[in-house]
């Protein structure tokens, strides 16, 4: 239903998100069982998630460090791939319904990648396990070569890694998570007829947002650096056309990922952009100026669970537009704050909390 000024919509999915463990856990996990009814969960902790008994662990955790522990909210568990994965006891993670899907990260990607995997061909047996068995592959897209230009690691992943990956098992299920290029626009559209909607592709709301001149406008701003790193305005606006496109195999994925003020604010900064605060927001923001508000439902709360098989979620949620400026820095117990990415930012949509849905 919409309106000029409402707009409510199914309650939408985010399938991708760091939710990090411990105090930071605790501070940034209500964000998102605020406005998402399930989220895939990434692995890279530290040590990362690897075992059945991890997810279950953490699973726990996170429901614990939600309010009320969290109704209504799911979060969907994804096993971190490393070299020695064994493909049965993956598989036995799948069957029990704990793993949800597997994470790729090429190891020395981005962070805490550095178990990841090292040599695809290794992993082979794994890959043709989780075809047989419809699991779903998650992978972080960019090559980790030091020779390879940092704005071209997706564009050279997807040749060199993805391309080859996919012709050597047909079938597996698989999402290019948080493509920031024109390229991958055109590569996982392209597979469509061939792999009969088995490649699916997550957008980040910040990558239809910033480009890379956002990066160093004035100065430095770390606060925008993630990984894969904003690109130039030309892939911003192919994003932002492949988001609104109506198309099935691009859904909604945050990639909120917190790091604590002081971590990035310095001489090696960690990548990641906190969005989940205004998440949605964000996204409705984009897609209003885009014309396309019409088409938010389906990218944000229906094409990623029909991906992963899962049923719609029966809620609802509604939004307005205009509200209050915040995007005040998130406390994090014991270690400081987290800056939001809507910080200085107009929000053009305000989530309605349920007390003010209900008034
Ligand atoms: O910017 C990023 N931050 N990209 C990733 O792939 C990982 C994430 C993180 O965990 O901080
Ligand atoms: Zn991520």
């Amino acid at each position: 239903m919409s309106s000029s000024d409402h707009l409510t919509l199914r309650r939408p999915d985010d399938w991708h998100v760091h939710l990090r463990d411990g105090d930071m856990l605790r501070a940034v996990a209500p964000f998102t069982a605020r406005q998402f009814g399930r989220a895939i969960v990434m692995p890279n902790l530290v040590p990362p998630v690897t075992t059945l008994a991890d997810a279950v662990a953490y699973r726990r955790r996170i429901i614990n460090a939600l309010p009320e522990g969290g109704p209504g909210f799911q979060p969907l568990m994804t096993c971190y791939l490393t070299d020695t994965t064994d493909p049965d006891a993956l598989a036995a993670g799948f069957a029990d319904g704990v793993f949800t899907a597997a994470k790729l990260f090429p190891a020395g990607a981005t962070t805490n990648s550095e178990l990841g995997v090292t040599d695809m061909g290794k992993l082979d047996a794994v890959f043709e396990r989780m075809t047989e068995i419809g699991m779903p592959l998650l992978i972080h897209g960019e090559v980790t070569d030091a020779e390879v230009d940092v704005f071209d690691r997706e564009a050279v992943f997807i040749d060199k890694v993805l391309d080859p990956l996919l012709a050597r098992v047909p079938g597996l299920k698989a999402v290019l998570e948080h493509i920031t290029t024109a390229d991958a626009v055109e590569y996982v559209r392209g597979q469509k007829d061939a792999r009969e909607g088995s490649l699916g592709a997550t957008i980040t709301a910040h990558h239809l947002i910033i480009n890379r001149n956002a990066i160093f406008e004035g100065g430095l701003r770390p606060h925008h650096y993630c990984l894969p790193v904003a690109k130039r305005e030309a892939h911003r606006i192919a994003l932002r056309q492949a988001a609104t496109s109506g198309e099935p195999w691009f859904f909604l994925g945050t990639d909120s990922a917190p790091h604590e003020v002081g971590a990035k604010q310095a001489a090696c900064g960690c990548a990641g952009i906190f969005s989940a605060p205004a998440a949605l927001e964000l996204y409705t923001q984009v897609f209003d100026e885009e014309g396309a508000l019409g088409k938010l439902e389906g990218f944000a709360s229906v094409y990623g669970a029909e991906f992963y098989g899962l049923p719609l979620n029966e809620g609802r949620v509604t939004l307005a537009r205009g509200g209050p400026p915040d995007g005040e820095p998130v406390n994090v117990d014991g270690s400081g704050a987290v800056l939001p990415f809507h910080a200085g930012r107009e929000l053009a949509w305000r989530l309605k909390t349920n007390e003010e849905e209900r008034s």
